[in-house]
């Protein structure tokens, strides 16, 4: 079986206490770091953003997943490419010249996701699947962590398998809302590549033993 990444997610870690946080995910086996940026405008709630992050990246050994929930998400591509990230993830919905987007990304050195929110259908991505390095199915509405997973969201990481299948793209696919040990498994089965995961791994008593439990579980 492939090995799958796990990306915890920064949102619902102890923002008192980022360096303990910090040395905790440096030494687990998580394969990234998540981080949800939030306007308050694309969605109805503000997380963090570049001063904060700026010491979270200093902190962190792991590869930085940017999740941009923000409207005119092209504006800050200089800033997380400051931040040495590794991905930067825009949401469909917030790019209406999302190829010039994409292609802007990948220029700045970093990895290109596209973010589909659970309402948008996979299909729209018919023409852009070739140019990313990774899209990320939201599987509950953005905006909040501790979520309940919606599994219509298995039926989408089908469609998009077949999708680069079809294509022959190198897309990798990446879950994000709701992710936990129960729906772990039927995800891994439908064929994703990366699970983000919050409250599932920073509310657990031990975070590098909920990292190792979802790196070892098994498809359905
Ligand atoms: C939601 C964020 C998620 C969130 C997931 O808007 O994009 O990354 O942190 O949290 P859990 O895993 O608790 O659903
Ligand atoms: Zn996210």
């Amino acid at each position: 079986a492939k090995e799958i990444k796990v990306s915890p997610s920064l949102l619902a870690a102890d923002f008192a206490d980022l360096r303990g946080e910090m040395d905790k995910i440096n030494s687990s086996e998580a394969d990234w770091l998540h981080l949800d940026i939030m306007d308050g405008v694309f969605v109805p709630n503000i997380s963090f953003g570049f001063p904060v992050l700026k010491y979270v990246a200093e902190l962190c050994k792991k590869p930085l997943d940017v999740h941009l929930m923000i409207v005119q998400p092209e504006k800050f591509i200089r800033e997380v490419r400051a931040l040495n990230a590794m991905m930067m993830n825009v949401h469909y919905e917030a790019c209406p010249h999302l190829h010039r987007v994409v292609q802007q990304i990948k220029e700045a050195g970093m990895k290109a996701g596209v973010t589909l929110n659970p309402s948008t259908p996979v299909s729209l991505l018919e023409d852009i699947i070739e140019d990313v390095d990774m899209v990320l199915l939201m599987s509950v509405n953005p905006g909040f962590g501790g979520q309940k997973f919606i599994p219509h969201t298995l039926q989408k990481v089908r469609s998009l398998r077949e999708l680069i299948a079809r294509k022959n793209a190198h897309a990798l696919i990446e879950v994000d809302g709701g992710v936990n040990n129960n729906t772990a498994p039927e995800l891994i089965e439908a064929g994703v590549d990366v699970l983000v995961a919050g409250s599932a791994v920073f509310k657990a008593p031990d975070m590098k033993e909920a990292i190792h439990q979802l790196k070892i579980i098994k498809g359905k």
